[in-house]
């Protein structure tokens, strides 16, 4: 998600700096860029000269400190809620503007609970992208009690006006909206495929073929990330307590034998590289 944030800002015009945490994740977020704008560029999407100034306008780094003077933050990093409260702290100690925006990305963590790792909870709101970020045209913005009015303004202004997408308000419950809705459909899937009611292919092509959805459930998890996937169903479970948002046995036990989906190679499908 982070590098197609990334793609979205820096096409639109925005000089982007992204922090990754160490060498090897800054390479292959900087690959994901290129290899997007380079299948972009054969489909016509975008012209050579637009694709290279895209590219002049990112920077990356691994060190934090170097956020400190930008107004805007955008931070798209594991959907792990230890990991997330990190970033909150580390980027509320770096940037010297009061006035800075810290937005997340989350696919289900509530906004107030990252905004009280701050000493600035006026600024922060969730700004949430859907995959692939190029691609799909919704933003979910969040306020959370706290979130300033000039706040919530400003990302919805940066998502419709910058960059051209289609914002709608989420309340700041576990999964918004979009989430909510979602992923009890997909774990639903994951339960039919695991009580042997139909092949992988089969509860898909109903899907794309039955309901004209551009991908089927299952390979749209493979897609999202199962472990992200799971992620979001146990902060979904955690607010809700309701049995539709429990993980299922099978895609417990897929992430503990590394079949992450897309970004993997395998899931519910194989992905040769
Ligand atoms: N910039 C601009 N356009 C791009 C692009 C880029 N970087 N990359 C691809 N495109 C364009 C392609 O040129 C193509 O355009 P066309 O329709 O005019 O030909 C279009 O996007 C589709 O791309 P592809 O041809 O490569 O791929 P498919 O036609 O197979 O579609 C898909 C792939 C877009 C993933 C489609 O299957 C789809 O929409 N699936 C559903 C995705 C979805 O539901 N996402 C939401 C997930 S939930 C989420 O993210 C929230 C999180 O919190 C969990």
């Amino acid at each position: 998600m982070g590098s197609g944030i990334t793609e979205v800002l820096a096409r639109s015009g925005l000089d982007v700096l992204v922090i990754e945490r160490d060498q090897n994740a800054l390479d292959a977020g900087r690959q994901r860029v290129h290899a997007s704008l380079t299948k972009a560029n054969a489909a016509g999407k975008i012209s050579d000269d637009d694709s290279r100034r895209t590219l002049d306008r990112l920077r990356f780094s691994t060190d934090f400190a170097e956020l400190r003077d930008f107004p805007f933050t955008i931070e798209a990093v594991a959907e792990d809620y230890a990991v997330k409260l990190d970033v909150f702290r580390r980027l509320d100690e770096v940037l010297v503007d009061r006035g800075a925006i810290l937005a997340s990305n989350t696919s289900s963590i509530p906004i107030a609970t990252l905004a009280a790792a701050t000493s600035r909870p006026e600024n922060v709101v969730g700004l949430h992208f859907f995959n692939p970020v190029p691609v799909m045209k919704l933003v979910e913005v969040t306020p959370s009690l706290l979130t300033s009015d000039e706040t919530l303004a400003a990302a919805r202004t940066l998502a419709s006006e910058q960059l051209a997408k289609t914002p709608i308000t989420s309340p700041d419950r576990a999964g918004f909206v979009v989430n909510a809705l979602l992923i009890p459909y997909l774990l639903s899937a994951i339960r039919m495929f695991e009580a042997g009611v139909a092949t992988a292919q089969d509860i898909d092509t109903g899907m794309t073929l039955g309901c004209a959805h551009p991908m089927g459930p299952l390979a749209l998890a493979d897609l999202i990330g199962l472990d992200t996937t799971a992620a979001v169903a146990e902060s979904l479970y955690a607010e809700f307590r309701e049995s539709h948002y429990a993980t299922p046995p099978l895609l417990s036990r897929m992430i503990a034998a590394g079949q992450l989906g897309r970004k993997s190679g395998q899931g519910f499908y194989s992905y040769p590289r």
